[in-house]
């Protein structure tokens, strides 16, 4: 059975700590294509094969993602039948370009960093097409991946429903923040339930990849000039509009944990667990052993974290951060 995303677990994660609440974690680690990515990424590329009235003028997938968003497409166009080009930049880790490639897709390597590949992509690969139908895949920033992002909250509003836990228990989301496009689907979906204004998400970010919190401290969406965190895959210079202007309307808590947080967290984690997430989801995990970070909650309390996945890091990789 090959499917483009799952249903995904929504699990307590262990005993509450002293009086503190109960984390629920949403395993989207575990879509196909290691991240909460395939759900946005698959729904733009189904949704647009979908589009195309004549089935004989083929479709051709392509991204400039190295990381997990590259993987998702990869991993979604596999799973639909469609050719994927993956440009990647030169700081792409050899073990994703072997990821990608056994998805099936055609990986080119271009540029120092995101930029330069994504230009070389839109300006140069895309327009060489011989396909007469040609999809972009942005990482996060098109709404048609929010909407896929946003079913998420569909399944957990479900899950709860069917575990007889009340909604107004919730007392909160965490979600990490790299470009937006997660917070926005997580932020869409709750609007969709009329829940946007009762349920608090909290932003979670890393020194160095702090765009959204930088923004709303600056109280416009800035550019950062560089990134300098560990967790790259938060490692975007600019935020949605959109999710800044959501942040503001629905007063989201914007958290910034520094590197060694979030590698202390994934590895305590992995010690625990066994799974391995990266850094960039282990920003969102710190909360269930710090809950005091998301304010006065108490044992009746429940938090759902969304467990964003990730597959560009190994265990060794998380020991030499260390
Ligand atoms: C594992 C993981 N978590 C979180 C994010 C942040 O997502 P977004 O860019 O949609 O904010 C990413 C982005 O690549 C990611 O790969």
């Amino acid at each position: 059975m090959d499917q483009l995303t799952i249903k995904t677990p929504l699990l307590p994660f262990r005993e509450p700590l002293n009086g503190g609440p109960t984390f629920l974690l949403k395993y989207e680690n575990l879509q196909p294509g290691g991240s909460f990515k395939s759900r946005g990424i698959s729904h733009l590329i189904k949704t647009t094969m979908d589009s195309i009235s004549d089935p004989e003028n083929e479709l051709a997938v392509y991204s400039s993602s190295g990381g997990n968003a590259g993987l998702a497409a990869a991993r979604a166009c596999a799973t639909l039948k469609v050719p994927c080009t993956v440009i990647v930049p030169k700081s792409t880790k050899p073990r994703m370009i072997k990821k990608i490639e056994s998805a099936g897709a055609k990986v080119v390597i271009f540029g120092d960093h995101w930029k330069e590949a994504d230009t070389y992509l839109r300006e140069y690969v895309m327009r060489q097409s011989s396909y007469s139908n040609t999809l972009y895949v942005h990482p996060f920033d098109n709404p048609i991946i929010w909407d896929g992002h946003s079913t998420m909250i569909d399944e957990i509003i479900e899950q709860l429903a069917e575990s007889h836990t009340d909604i107004n228990d919730v007392k909160g989301i965490v979600c990490s923040v790299g470009g937006g496009g997660l917070y926005n689907g997580v932020v869409n979906g709750l609007e969709r339930h009329g829940l946007a204004g009762s349920i608090p998400v909290f932003a979670m970010e890393t020194d160095g990849c702090d765009v959204l919190s930088k923004s709303l401290i600056a109280g416009e969406p800035v550019v950062l000039d560089r990134i300098s965190s560990i967790a790259t895959s938060l490692g975007s210079t600019e935020i949605c509009a959109d999710s800044f202007q959501k942040a503001i309307k629905f007063s989201s808590k914007s958290i910034v944990l520094d590197d060694k947080n979030v590698v202390d967290t994934c590895l305590r984690f992995f010690d625990e667990t066994s799974i391995l997430v990266e850094p960039a989801c282990g920003a969102s995990l710190h909360t269930c052993y710090r809950p005091e970070l998301l304010g006065p909650l108490g044992p009746d309390d429940i938090v759902v974290v969304i467990l964003c996945g990730g597959s560009c890091n190994t265990y060794d990789d998380l020991k030499s951060f260390h």
